[in-house]
């Protein structure tokens, strides 16, 4: 009944497809800014290492073990442990997750798509950072055309997760995520060249601890939650279909990597660009929008190379919406008997509904605001810095303490040696206490 991906390599590209998306190139960039660089960039980094790792690890091991929806694995594992079937309440936190993050995910993939279509038509060529900004700002102000982009995007997303998420999936992240890299590798080239590539160094890996706040800290948490997909579900759904050769520790660290490898590098080719045309770091989420144009229109080819680079970032995104669906998609065809098509119609259209009011947020209701957000960054807000630490929380509280340990050192297969010790010891104290402590540093605050 439940699938299996091919290899070990179909996993990690699914899993890494799920991890690499606009959360590396759109929002890792601009949260950078708005903390202030260097601080935040090594947070982020402490995160992804203490606390993103194990978490990983702990997802695939429950996921993998548990073999079904979130949900339903959560409510196995606890009744095979002898614990509460109360445990299930983590998966629902996750779809309530899911749904959220991919609402607005789903409208940011929208201007992305819009931007292939923009970038094509040569209107970037010779353009001026103000001149850049400003199309920019026509298409978020523009309700009609962000609904279009919008639904086109849910309904792609749909379509992959009613026919099972391997198929295609492999191949898209085989190739087109490499030629991704490549290209964010050529953006740096040319922020080398602008003569401000120094400047967007030390702005991004000198930190200045004055310029980190608790949001700071916070947030550089959440983005790492974000960025490595953990906290919802995602790559425990992903860990389910894994066959049970694969060395988890190994896998997790893999994708963790690289994931973090292509955050880095998307900033190290804006962060220049932005000093060298005079901008604020202080962009927001226009910032990749509103940056790399300015590079393509005045690079030899740079048509041609913006309009792949946003084709191929519509696909990296597109790979991670499909894992955001998922969970809810295994736990209809599950729970509620709806085969493949329909559950997958059913929760693309709940994400298409919220996601409605996160495009209307831009222009429309742009004067509604909750605690001085607007509903796009009061979901992101919410989702990120919440629900997915959170989600990371209860999840490293049942891998390390409800789970016993004779099954975690069964199902993460790498004996009772120094690393899986060193595993459960940061999964049951160092995970959660780190969570915990910025989140009640970070309550007082706001
Ligand atoms: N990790 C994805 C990105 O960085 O774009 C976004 C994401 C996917 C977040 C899946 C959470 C998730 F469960």
């Amino acid at each position: 009944m439940h699938g299996e991906w091919s290899t070990r390599l179909a996993f990690i590209l699914a899993a890494t497809g799920s991890a690499v998306g606009l959360g590396n190139i759109w929002r890792f960039p601009y949260t950078t800014g708005e903390y202030g660089g260097g601080a935040f960039v090594l947070v982020y980094l402490l995160c992804v290492a203490g606390i993103g790792i194990p978490i990983m690890m702990a997802e695939v091991m429950l996921g993998r073990r548990g073999r079904q929806s979130p949900i339903n694995t959560m409510r196995t594992l606890a009744s095979e442990e002898g614990k509460s079937p109360a445990w299930q309440l983590l998966g629902w936190l996750g779809i309530v997750a899911g749904f959220t993050i991919l609402s607005f995910y789903s409208v940011v993939a929208g201007w992305t798509l819009a931007y292939v279509f923009r970038t094509a038509s040569g209107v970037f060529q010779g353009a001026t950072a103000d001149g850049v900004t400003s199309i920019f700002g026509n298409l978020v102000g523009d309700p009609e055309r962000l609904l279009a982009w919008h639904t086109i995007f849910i309904a792609m997303t749909i379509v992959v997760v009613s026919r099972g998420v391997s198929h295609g999936l492999e191949k898209a992240v085989r190739f087109l995520m490499p030629a991704l890299f490549v290209l964010l590798i050529a953006m740096v080239g040319y922020a080398m060249n602008t003569g401000y590539f120094a400047a967007g160094l030390e702005y991004l890996f000198t930190p200045d601890f004055s310029k980190l706040t608790t949001k700071g800290v916070l947030s550089a948490m959440g983005q790492a939650f974000f960025s490595l997909s953990l906290g919802m579900g995602a790559i425990m759904i992903y860990g389910s279909y894994l066959n049970h050769r694969t060395s988890i520790a190994r896998t997790s660290i893999v994708i963790a990597l690289m994931d973090s490898l292509v955050a880095i590098v998307s900033a190290m080719a804006i962060f220049p660009i932005i000093f060298a045309n005079d901008l604020d770091p202080e962009l927001g989420p226009g910032m990749v929008f509103k940056v790399l144009p300015i590079a393509f229109g005045h690079m030899p080819g740079g048509t041609f190379f913006g309009t792949l680079f946003f084709v191929l970032l519509v696909f990296a995104a597109w790979t991670s919406a499909i894992s955001l669906l998922e969970p809810v998609v295994a736990w209809l065809v599950e729970n509620r008997g709806y085969n493949r098509v329909f559950a997958s119609a059913w929760a693309g259209v709940v994400t298409w509904l919220l996601g409605v009011v996160s495009l209307l947020s831009l222009n429309a209701w742009s004067d509604y605001k909750v605690f001085g957000m607007g509903f796009m960054g009061l979901f992101d807000f919410l989702a990120t810095n919440i629900l997915l630490p959170l989600g990371g929380f209860l999840i490293a509280i049942f891998a390390g303490w409800y789970l016993s340990r004779a099954s975690s050192l069964d199902e993460l297969n790498m004996g009772d040696r120094f690393a899986y010790r060193f595993w459960r010891a940061l999964i049951r104290y160092v995970t959660p206490i780190a969570v915990g402590v910025v989140f009640l540093r970070a309550i007082k605050v706001l």
